[in-house]
C-alpha cells in the first residue's frame, strides 16, 4: 500500500515538476518578445496567453475537463449563434405562413425547404399575377440563436451575403430582416468581418476582401472570453478538475472575474457595444482582440449625442448599462457577470435570480417605502419597474431588455426627425493625439454607410486635416481624408492624401482602389491605370479594381482586355449586376452586337430587375432598333425607381422630341435641368426645341 502511494507521490512530483520547468520555459520564451508592442495592455505580462503567437484550440478541447461548462454554455444563446442548417434544427414554419411581402420594393419572398436543403426564393408579380422575376438562393448558414431571431447567410461564388427575410421566434413569423424595411438589400449585402467577429469565434477573413472568409466556425466559443486556450491545455494535461485546485489564478489563461472591472466590462463590450460607428486603432482588426486588453486598444465607438431614453438599440447593452446611476455610482462595480452567468442562458436563470442582484447592493431596509403607492419588498420584482424590456428601435419583433436602470422607464421625449444632424461621442472619452483623428473617420464612415449629409464629411475633413498636423503618419486617417476628398469632388487632395497612405501602408487595396479614381477624376487615365494594375498585384480578386480597368481598356479601345477584366470581375463577385452591364455595353458599342449585349443585359436583370443602369442600357438598344414605345416605358420605370437618374430625362426627351412631340420633350430637359442646372447637352437640346417649337407657333 505505501510503496503504491510512494510511487504515486514521485510520479505526480515528477509531472508536477516538468509542467512547471515547461511552463517556465514558455514564460521565459514568451516574455522575451515583445508582447507590449500588440498588447497594449499591462495585463499581458500576468496572462501569458494574451501573447500573439499562442493558438487557439477550439471548445472541444476544454470539453474534455470543463464538460459541464461546455454543455451548459452550449445551450445558450452565445454558444448558438452560428450554424449550418439542417433538417434536425428547423425551428421555423417552411410549410405555410412562409411568404413575404415587401410592398415598397415590391419583390416577394417564399422560404423553402427542399431534399434536406432550405432557400429563400424571391420573385415579382404584374398586375395581372404573372411571375416576372424569380431569384433563388440557398440558405447557407444562420447568425442568429433563433432565442429572438434567424437571419441566413448565403454564399455566392466565394463571398458570403446575408438574406432577405428573417425568422423572428417571439412572434413565430417570417419577415424582411433588421433594416430592410427601410432599404431592401436583397441578396446584396455583405457579411463583414465586424458582423462575423461578433457573431461567432474568430474566422480567417480573407485580408483586402470584403465578405469572403477561409474558414467558418460554428458559434461563439470559450476562447472569445478567455483568450487562446493552448498554453493551459498543455500545462493542465492530465490534470483533472478537482475542487481543492480551484481558487489559484492561473496565468494560462484568462479568468474574467479575475479582471480589473474595466477589463472585466471590456471582454464583454467587444460585441456588446455596437454604438453608432466603431473606429479600429491603427494596425487592429477586428479579430485583434485578447481578454484582458483594453476595448480602447482596439478600437473607438461612437454613440450619437442624443440618447433616447424610451428607445434603445440592439447590442447597446453596454452604453445603456453605462447611463445607469447604478454603474456610476458604483464607480463601474455593476460589470455585465455581476448579474450574468455567460455560461447559463438567460432564461434558465429566472427573476428572482436578478432580483437578488439588486438588493445585493440596495438594502430594501433604506429604500423609499413607497414610492407612488407600491411597496420596495424583499419579493418585489425590481425588473420590471426598473428595466425596460420590449422591442428594440432598430429591430423589430423581438424582446430585449434595455440595461439602462432607472427609477423612471418611460418619460416624455419630443419626436424625432428623421435624419437629424447628429452629433458622434467617443464612448471612451480618449484625449489622445490621434482622437481627432479617429472621429474623424467615424464621421467618414457614418456619412459612407449610414447618412449621406455632407455637413458630416465637413466635420470629417476639419477633424482629419488638423489631427495630421501633428500625427502625419496615421495612414486610417490619410485614408479616409483622400475618400471624403473624392466624395466632396476634390481628387487632386485625395490623391495627395492617399498617395501618402499607399507610401506608408502599401497593401490595402482599398486605397489603390480610391487613389485610382481619384487619377480618373482628374483626368489621368494612366496614372489611374499603373495604380489599379499595381494593386491587383497585392489581392487579384477585387471586383471594383477589374471593373474599372475594364472600363480603362474599353475606353482606350482595347475591347479584349476590357472583356477580360470584366469576365474576371464576375467571377470575383458574380452577383453584382454591374460587370454584366459593362459586357452589354462593350458588345453593343464595340461590336454592334446587339444580340450579345442583350444577354448580358437580361443576366443582370434577372440578378436585379432594378438595376437602373441596366434598365437603361436596354431602353437605348430598344430606341435603336426602333421600339419607342418600349424604351419608353423601361426610361419612365428608372425614374420610378430613382428620380434623380439624370439620363432617364435625356433619353425620354430624346424619344420624344425623335417623335415630335417636342411639349413633353421639353418637360423632360426642364425636370433634368433643375437636377443638373448647368447640363450641357441638355441646354442645347433645350435651345433647339424652343426654337422648333417657337417656328411651329
Ligand atoms: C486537461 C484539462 C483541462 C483542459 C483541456 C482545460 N482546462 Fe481549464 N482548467 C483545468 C483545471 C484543472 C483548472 C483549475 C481547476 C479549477 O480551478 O477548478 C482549470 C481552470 C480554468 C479556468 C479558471 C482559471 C482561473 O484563473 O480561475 C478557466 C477560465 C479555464 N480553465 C478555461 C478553460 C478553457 C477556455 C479551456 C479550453 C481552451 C480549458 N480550460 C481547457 C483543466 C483544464
Ligand atoms: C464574441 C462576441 C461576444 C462576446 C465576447 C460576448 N457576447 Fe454575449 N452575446 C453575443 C451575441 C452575438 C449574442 C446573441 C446570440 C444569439 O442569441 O444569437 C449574445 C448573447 C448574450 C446573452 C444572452 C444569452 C442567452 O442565452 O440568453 C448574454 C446574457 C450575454 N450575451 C452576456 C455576455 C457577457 C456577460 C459577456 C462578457 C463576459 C459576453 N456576453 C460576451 C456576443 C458576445
Ligand atoms: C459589435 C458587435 C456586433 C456586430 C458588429 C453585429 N452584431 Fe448582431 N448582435 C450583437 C449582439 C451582442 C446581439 C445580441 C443582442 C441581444 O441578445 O440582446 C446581436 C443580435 C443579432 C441578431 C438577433 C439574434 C438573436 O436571436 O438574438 C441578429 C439576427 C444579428 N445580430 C445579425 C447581425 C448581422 C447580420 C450583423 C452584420 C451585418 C451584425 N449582427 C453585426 C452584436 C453585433
Ligand atoms: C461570453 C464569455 C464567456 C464564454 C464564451 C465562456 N466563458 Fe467561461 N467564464 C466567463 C466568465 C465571465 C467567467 C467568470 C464567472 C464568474 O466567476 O462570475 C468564466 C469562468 C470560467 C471558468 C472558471 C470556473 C468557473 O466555474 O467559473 C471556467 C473553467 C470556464 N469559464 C470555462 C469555460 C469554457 C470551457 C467555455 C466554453 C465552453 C467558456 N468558459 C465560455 C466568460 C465566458
Ligand atoms: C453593484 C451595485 C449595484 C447593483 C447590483 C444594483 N445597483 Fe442600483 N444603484 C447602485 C448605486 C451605487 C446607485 C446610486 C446610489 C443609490 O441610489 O443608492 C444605484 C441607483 C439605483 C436607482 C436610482 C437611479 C436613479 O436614476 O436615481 C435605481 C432605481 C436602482 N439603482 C435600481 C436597481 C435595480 C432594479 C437593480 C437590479 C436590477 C440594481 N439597482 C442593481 C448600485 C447598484
Ligand atoms: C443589474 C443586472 C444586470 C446587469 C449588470 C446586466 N444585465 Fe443583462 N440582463 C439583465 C436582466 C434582468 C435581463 C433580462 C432577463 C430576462 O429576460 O429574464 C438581461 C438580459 C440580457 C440579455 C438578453 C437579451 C435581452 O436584452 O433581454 C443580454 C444579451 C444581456 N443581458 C447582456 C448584458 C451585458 C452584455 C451586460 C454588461 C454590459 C449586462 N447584460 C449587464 C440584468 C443585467
Ligand atoms: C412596482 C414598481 C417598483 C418595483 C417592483 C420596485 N421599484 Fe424601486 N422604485 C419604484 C419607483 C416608482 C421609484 C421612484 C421613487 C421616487 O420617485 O423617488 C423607485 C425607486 C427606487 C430606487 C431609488 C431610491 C429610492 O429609494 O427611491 C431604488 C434604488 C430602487 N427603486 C430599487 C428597487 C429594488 C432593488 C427593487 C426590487 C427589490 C425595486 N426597486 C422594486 C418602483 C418600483
Amino acid at each position: 500500500m505505501k510503496m503504491i502511494k510512494k510511487i504515486y507521490i514521485v510520479r505526480v512530483a515528477i509531472l508536477i515538476i516538468l509542467i512547471l520547468s515547461w511552463f517556465y520555459y514558455n514564460y521565459f520564451f514568451l516574455s522575451s518578445n515583445d508582447l507590449s508592442s500588440q498588447n497594449k495592455s499591462p495585463l499581458a505580462s500576468e496572462y501569458l496567453n494574451m501573447a500573439p503567437e499562442v493558438k487557439f484550440v477550439g471548445d472541444e478541447a476544454c470539453s474534455a475537463c470543463h464538460l459541464e461548462i461546455f454543455k451548459s454554455f452550449k445551450q445558450t444563446g452565445m454558444g448558438m449563434s452560428f450554424y449550418k442548417p439542417s433538417t434536425g434544427n428547423v425551428i421555423e414554419n417552411f410549410k405555410s405562413n412562409n411568404r413575404v411581402y415587401d410592398k415598397k420594393s415590391n419583390f416577394r419572398y417564399e422560404m423553402i425547404q427542399e431534399r434536406g436543403e432550405f432557400f429563400q426564393r424571391e420573385y415579382r408579380l404584374d398586375d395581372a399575377g404573372n411571375q416576372i422575376h424569380e431569384l433563388k438562393r440557398k440558405i447557407e448558414w444562420i447568425i442568429g440563436s433563433g432565442r429572438q431571431a434567424r437571419t441566413y447567410m448565403t454564399k455566392i461564388g466565394s463571398l458570403m451575403y446575408e438574406m432577405p427575410v428573417t425568422w423572428y421566434s417571439r412572434k413565430g413569423k417570417w419577415d424582411l430582416s433588421p433594416g430592410y424595411h427601410s432599404r431592401n438589400q436583397r441578396f446584396s449585402r455583405p457579411i463583414v468581418a465586424e458582423c462575423m467577429n461578433c457573431h461567432n469565434s474568430y474566422t480567417d477573413h480573407v485580408d483586402n476582401s470584403e465578405n469572403k472568409f477561409k474558414n467558418i466556425p460554428s458559434g461563439i466559443g470559450c476562447e472569445r472570453c478567455h483568450g487562446p486556450g493552448e498554453l493551459h491545455v498543455k500545462s493542465r494535461f492530465g490534470w483533472k478538475i478537482n475542487t481543492t485546485m480551484s481558487g489559484v489564478k492561473d496565468p494560462t489563461i484568462v479568468n474574467p472575474a479575475r479582471l480589473p472591472l474595466r477589463e472585466q466590462m471590456d471582454v464583454c463590450l467587444q460585441c456588446h457595444l455596437l454604438g453608432e460607428k466603431a473606429v479600429f486603432k491603427e494596425g487592429m482588426k477586428s479579430d485583434s482582440f485578447r481578454p484582458g486588453m483594453r476595448l480602447t486598444d482596439l478600437k473607438s465607438i461612437y454613440i450619437s449625442d442624443d440618447i433616447s431614453p424610451n428607445n434603445f438599440d440592439i447590442a447597446s447593452h453596454g452604453e445603456r448599462t453605462s447611463l445607469s446611476e447604478c454603474y456610476i455610482k458604483s464607480n463601474g462595480a455593476l460589470t455585465c457577470i455581476v448579474c450574468h452567468d455567460p455560461h447559463k442562458p438567460v432564461k434558465s436563470l429566472g427573476r428572482a435570480h436578478f432580483n437578488n442582484k439588486c438588493i445585493q447592493c440596495h438594502e430594501i431596509d433604506n429604500l423609499s417605502r413607497e414610492p407612488e403607492g407600491v411597496e420596495h419588498q424583499v419579493d418585489a420584482n425590481c425588473i420590471s419597474c426598473h428595466m425596460k424590456q420590449g422591442d428594440a428601435a432598430d429591430v423589430l419583433h423581438v424582446n430585449f431588455t434595455d440595461h439602462w436602470i432607472r427609477k423612471r422607464l418611460s418619460v416624455d421625449e419630443p419626436e424625432k426627425e428623421e435624419g437629424r444632424v447628429i452629433t458622434l461621442k467617443d464612448f471612451m472619452e480618449e484625449t489622445d493625439s490621434s482622437a481627432d483623428i479617429r472621429l474623424g473617420i467615424a464621421y467618414v464612415k457614418f456619412f459612407e454607410e449610414k447618412h449621406g449629409e455632407q455637413e458630416y464629411l465637413h466635420r470629417a475633413v476639419e477633424l482629419l486635416e488638423e489631427g495630421l498636423k501633428s500625427n502625419r503618419e496615421h495612414i486610417g486617417g490619410l485614408y479616409n481624408l483622400g475618400k471624403a476628398y473624392l466624395s466632396l469632388k476634390n481628387p487632386r487632395k485625395a490623391v495627395q492624401a492617399l498617395e501618402r497612405a499607399i507610401m506608408m501602408n502599401p497593401v490595402e487595396i482599398k486605397t489603390y482602389f480610391a487613389l485610382g479614381i481619384s487619377y480618373e477624376k482628374l483626368g489621368k487615365k494612366d496614372k489611374a491605370k499603373d495604380v489599379y494594375l499595381e494593386s491587383l498585384e497585392i489581392y487579384s480578386e477585387d471586383a471594383l479594381v477589374l471593373t474599372n480597368l475594364g472600363n480603362l481598356e474599353q475606353g482606350a479601345g482595347n475591347s479584349e482586355a476590357a472583356i477580360d477584366y470584366y469576365n474576371r470581375a464576375i467571377k470575383s463577385e458574380p452577383s453584382y449586376p454591374g460587370s454584366y452591364v459593362n459586357l452589354g455595353r462593350l458588345y453593343l458599342v464595340d461590336y454592334s452586337n446587339t444580340a450579345r449585349s442583350k444577354e448580358y443585359i437580361q443576366e443582370a436583370l434577372r440578378l436585379d430587375p432594378d438595376y437602373t443602369p441596366a434598365l437603361s442600357h436596354l431602353g437605348s438598344i430598344l430606341v435603336a432598333e426602333g421600339d419607342d414605345e418600349g424604351a419608353i416605358k423601361l426610361f419612365e420605370r428608372i425614374l420610378e425607381i430613382n428620380p434623380n437618374y439624370i439620363s432617364a430625362y435625356g433619353n425620354l426627351a430624346s424619344v420624344y422630341a425623335k417623335r415630335g412631340e417636342l411639349a413633353i420633350a421639353r418637360e423632360y430637359l426642364l425636370n433634368l435641368l433643375k437636377l443638373a442646372p448647368i447640363n450641357r447637352n441638355a441646354r442645347k437640346m433645350l435651345a433647339k426645341i424652343e426654337l422648333s417649337i417657337q417656328k411651329f407657333n
